[in-house]
């Protein structure tokens, strides 16, 4: 006899303080509000942010899969990421939804994989080695910055192939101040968080960042024109790319549409995978054993910057992959907004419900991940993982636009590292995991020190 559980009307239990205390504790304490929100209500839970405004965490493979595999046709999800507005622009991929994404997603997709990404290795190689030169003997470094340093470089050379190197690094100036100002702190990040916060009058946090974001624009407006202008849209960077696509009906996109996806592609491709080299450096660093096995198998490559033979390393990629479980750098796919009436596991959800599948409540399951706590890339290689228990890039129809080329910089810039250089961690301390904007990231930045 099979007995089926009856499907629930309500939404699933949650946390019943006050919308704002529990928008505050997601802001300055997202991981510890995610664990025991699961600890008291068990999988799925529910949070308010603010009033008639629930969102539904879930974190069992089976409901995810259920959300991801039809996300297109019943969930909206750019529509959920207006947060993100003013930093990416209304025009932004993130922002949008339907037909729309579709359309930006084939443009945008083709030139981040396939044979076209190969020729990047010696460019991140040479980019690592430029980044390594500068940390000195005896002096300690934060490894985040510094990886950013690189990644944010790659992405330049991706986006814009090679440009005039006094723009590019105005550029990356401005890029990397002005998401400092809503990503550097928790204070900082409640800029986004908080509409409140975001009041323009002199000197206040928000007209800072108005004013760099201003600066981007105008920059990369000027990127637009000067290629317009030199009749050179063939190359095979994405803004050449870009700008030679049309829609159904031949129109270009507008300068506008450009300049977001520019941006979008800069700041959603550089942070996050700062930000999990960081994590890989600390952790092959904390635990001696795993250095030891990653040199040992990394004796066996002699050209680092050739991604087919990192490729075929299986410990290199066990330490990437466990590094992206144990604290995933989005702890959270987008929010998916159900366009009807859906039935997710026990639960019928009415439209409008937003259903969040929680990546990190997902790594950190113990009958997926025995020892969620213990960062042991063996997990990797004793067994393989399905898309919906192990998804640092999310899935579906808004499955990350990078989830071949981060793992391959990773990879080649670990290995440039490793090869060349003998570091240690700096402090002794445990890092621990902060909020970073919409990311997470390690508090303090990994502070390091050539050895
Ligand atoms: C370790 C590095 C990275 C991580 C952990 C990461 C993670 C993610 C996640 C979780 C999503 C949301 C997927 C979903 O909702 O199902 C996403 C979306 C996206 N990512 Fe990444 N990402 C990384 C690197 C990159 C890079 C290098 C690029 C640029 C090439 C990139 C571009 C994007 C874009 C454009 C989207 C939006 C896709 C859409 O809306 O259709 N990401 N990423």
């Amino acid at each position: 006899m099979t007995i089926t559980t009856p499907i629930k009307e309500e939404l699933p239990p949650g946390p019943t303080t006050h919308a704002l205390q529990q928008l505050i504790k997601w802001t300055a304490e997202p991981l510890n509000l995610l664990e025991e929100s699961f600890q008291k209500y068990g999988d799925p839970f529910t949070l308010r942010f603010r009033k008639n405004n629930p969102f539904v965490y879930i974190s069992n493979p089976e409901s995810i899969q259920e959300i991801l595999s039809r996300d297109c046709a019943k969930f909206d999800s750019g529509r959920n990421n207006h947060i993100l507005l003013p930093i990416v622009g209304e025009h932004s991929i993130l922002l949008a939804d339907g037909k729309q994404h579709a359309r930006q997603r084939k443009l945008i997709f083709p030139p981040f994989h396939g044979e076209k990404i190969r020729h990047y290795g010696e460019i991140i190689t040479k980019i690592t080695q430029k980044t390594a030169k500068q940390w000195e003997d005896g002096k300690p470094f934060s490894m985040r910055p510094a990886m950013q340093q690189i990644t944010l470089e790659v992405i330049m050379q991706a986006v814009f192939g090679i440009s005039d190197s006094h723009r590019s690094q105005q550029l990356k100036t401005r890029l990397t101040k002005s998401l400092e100002l809503t990503g550097g702190s928790i204070l900082q990040s409640s800029l986004l968080f908080f509409p409140v916060f975001q009041k323009d009058f002199p000197g206040s946090p928000w007209r800072n960042f108005l004013q760099r974001q201003k600066a981007i624009h105008q920059r990369l407006q000027a990127e637009i024109e000067q290629r317009r202008h030199q009749g050179k849209v063939e190359g095979n960077d994405i803004l050449s790319l870009l700008m030679s696509a049309e829609d159904e009906d031949g129109n270009p996109m507008s300068d506008g549409e450009l300049r977001d996806q520019l941006i979008t592609l800069l700041f959603a491709g550089h942070e996050t995978t700062a930000t999990a080299l960081a994590w890989a450096f600390y952790w092959i660093h904390k635990l001696p054993n795993v250095r030891d096995k990653l040199l040992a198998e990394l004796a066996t490559v002699t050209d680092v910057s050739d991604f087919k033979s990192l490729n075929r390393l299986r410990y290199l990629h066990a330490v990437c992959m466990e590094t992206l479980r144990i604290y995933p750098v989005a702890i959270l796919t987008f929010p998916r907004i159900a366009k009807s009436t859906v039935t997710i596991g026990n639960y019928e959800y009415p439209p409008e419900t937003v259903l969040a599948p929680c990546i990190y409540l997902l790594h950190q399951r113990e009958d997926i991940y025995p020892n969620p706590k213990q960062f042991r890339p063996e997990r990797f290689l004793e067994r393989e993982f399905s898309p919906y228990e192990f998804m640092p890039f999310g899935g579906g129809s808004r499955r990350c636009v990078g989830d071949v080329f981060a793992p391959m910089e990773m990879k080649i810039v670990i290995a440039t590292v490793l090869k060349q250089y003998r570091l240690a961690l700096a402090e002794k301390k445990e890092v621990k995991p902060v909020r970073r904007g919409v990311t997470v990231a390690p508090a303090g930045g990994v502070k390091m020190v050539l050895d």
